[in-house]
């Protein structure tokens, strides 16, 4: 059971890094679930960590924050690691899941 939920996983990762072109809020949904939500929630962030909320925001300025945490011309030890194996596709995906998100 765990071999086939791995290979699912594996296919995911496959069809996520096959749609680069197009803005996908699929995409953007399963990387924030995967991997920002844990800090920053969807709606609403995490209890009680110092975590800014992301759902409903401008995409527009989104993505320029993660881009600068990509280029660490903002700086924060935790967001420049994470932001730095981003591509422009995904950071636009995520951030138009985002602000898809009603708060
Ligand atoms: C380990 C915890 C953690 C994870 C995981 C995480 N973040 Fe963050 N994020 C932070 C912290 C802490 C800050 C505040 C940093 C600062 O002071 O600039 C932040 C700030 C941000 C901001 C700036 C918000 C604002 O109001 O200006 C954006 C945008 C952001 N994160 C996007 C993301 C995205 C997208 C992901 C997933 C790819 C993600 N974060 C994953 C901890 C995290």
């Amino acid at each position: 059971m765990k071999i086939a939920r791995y290979s699912a996983a594996m296919l995911a990762t496959m069809l996520v890094a096959g749609n680069a072109q197009a803005v996908s809020l699929y995409v953007g949904q399963y990387k924030a679930g995967m991997v920002c939500a844990q800090c920053h929630g969807i709606r609403m962030p995490s209890a009680d960590a110092p975590f800014p909320p992301l759902g409903g925001r401008d995409p527009e300025y989104l993505k320029t924050a993660i881009k600068q945490y990509r280029d660490k011309t903002r700086k924060s030890d935790i967001m420049n690691a994470i932001a730095g194996s981003l591509t422009d596709s995904e950071i636009a995906d995520i951030a138009a899941y985002y602000g898809s998100v009603k708060p």
